[in-house]
């Protein structure tokens, strides 16, 4: 990994030393780790919340089984999903965001995982549940959650991203806050079935090419898959994080379509039609193009481009410690693989500074980076920009929008800037 030089105040070894030795004092056990600034740690003076016994401190709290199934603490709860309302006519048919703001690592939590549904969320018993498999295979079959349970699984972390996620942004800043302008992306750990055996149960024809899933939800959204994509690492999953499917997340089992739209993601699957060639007529797969400034559009986009975003400092995420130590974080990830490296910049892009990707990471999973800086205050244009195994590098939303024109809604990956005042206020801007 080559690390770029950017002009922006970093961490000199002096400081860092200074920082060390101030850690020291402090408390000593965890020298070393800490990467404290100057104005990060106040020294000791007379504190009540030190000096005196607290409530908390003092008096029994709630035991074992208040909550069986344990909530996040009540000062968390502005920690949720949340929706524009102007977006769409009827939360039916509709979508919320991941707060991706107050969230680090990679994993997001079941509860805070955004929900796009076209038809409402089915509410399904598992023992009520079928799956079929028919069309161009040798037997068609029927599984109940029972037999699901009787294949092979495996566990495997995945990113779904909306191929709308983005999209109201095309045109120019609009939404403040990465909640709203990279939310509709979630990245759980999956346990399911490789959808190769359940077809290789029922026996794929050779005239077999495209898979049609289809889901038990009002909506019966379907979606054309190419049978070599199903025949590599889709799953059928019914466990997400550990647990079962939430709910909104397509309880009893959903496919897994690593890297691609969330939209081929179908939830409640009850059917897999095998046949010989795609359904585009009939099905969302129509509505799936990207549409070009000459009138004609892409097609097949299937893969989610590299694309990346920094989740703190934020609108929604401000710096509220004044200057010193800063810490920037985000994430990123590619429909193609693996994410190679992330580059930040604090002055708009004039400069790079390579990230640390946090982390193994994972192919086709979230990765998160973190860059840690001496902010001096002044105003701040945060940037940061993704590239893959590939080699493909996150476009500015200038040369997006040259390539692909303005009418398009689906697979933005351009590089988004937050502006972030003296104060430590943030706001989404666009600069060229
Ligand atoms: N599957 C069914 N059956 N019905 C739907 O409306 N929406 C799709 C996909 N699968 C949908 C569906 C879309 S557009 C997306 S982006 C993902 O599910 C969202 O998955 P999530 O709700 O788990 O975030
Ligand atoms: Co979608």
């Amino acid at each position: 990994m080559t690390r770029k030089r950017g002009s922006e105040s970093s961490i000199t070894s002096d400081s860092r030393r200074a920082l060390l030795k101030g850690g020291l004092e402090l408390g000593g056990s965890v020298a070393g780790a800490a990467l404290v600034g100057s104005s990060a740690v106040r020294a000791a003076t007379p504190d009540p919340l030190i000096t005196e016994v607290q409530d908390w401190n003092r008096y029994l709290g709630d035991g074992v089984d208040a909550s069986p199934y344990g909530m996040p603490s009540v000062h968390e709860n502005e920690v949720v999903r949340r929706s524009v309302s102007w977006l769409t006519a009827d939360p039916k048919s509709s979508v919320n965001f991941t707060p991706l703001h107050a969230l680090d690592g990679v994993i997001t939590p079941n509860g805070l995982c955004f929900e796009r549904h076209h038809g409402g969320v089915a509410d399904i018993a598992p023992s009520d549940h079928r799956l079929m498999i028919n069309g161009l295979v040798d037997t068609p079959l029927v599984f109940t959650m029972e037999d699901l349970a009787r294949f092979p699984r495996e566990n495997r972390m995945y990113f779904l991203e909306c191929a709308a996620n983005s999209g109201m942004e095309w045109r120019g800043a609009q939404l403040n806050g990465c909640q709203f302008t990279h939310g509709m992306v979630h990245n759980v750990m999956y346990t399911g079935v490789p959808l190769k055996h359940l077809l290789a149960e029922a026996g794929v024809k050779a005239s077999g090419k495209w898979i049609l899933p289809e889901g038990a939800d009002p909506a019966h959204m379907t979606r054309s898959i190419p049978i070599e994509k199903a025949m590599d690492d889709c799953l059928v999953a019914f466990k997400m994080n550990g647990e079962a499917l939430r709910p909104e997340q397509g309880y009893p089992v959903r496919l897994v379509v690593p890297g691609w739209e969330g939209n081929m993601w179908v939830k409640w699957l009850r059917r897999i039609e095998i046949g010989d060639q795609p359904w585009h007529q009939r099905e969302e797969t129509s509505k799936y193009t990207d549409l070009l400034a000459d009138g004609t559009a892409r097609r097949f986009t299937w893969e989610m481009d590299v694309k990346s975003v920094i989740t703190s400092p934020s609108p929604q995420a401000p710096i509220v410690h004044g200057r010193g130590a800063t810490v920037l974080t985000g994430l990123a990830w590619s429909g193609f693989g693996t994410v190679k490296r992330v580059d930040v910049s604090i002055d708009g892009g004039r400069n790079w500074t390579t990230a640390r990707l946090d982390g193994q990471g994972q192919s086709k999973s979230l990765y998160r980076f973190y860059h840690e800086f001496d902010w001096d205050g002044s105003e701040l244009f945060l940037q940061s920009r993704a590239i893959d195994e590939r080699g493909h590098v996150q476009p500015t939303k200038d040369a997006l929008r040259a390539s692909r024109g303005e009418n398009s809604i689906y697979h933005n990956n351009g590089i988004q800037t937050w502006h972030v005042r003296p104060d430590g206020t943030a706001e989404n801007v666009e600069i060229s």
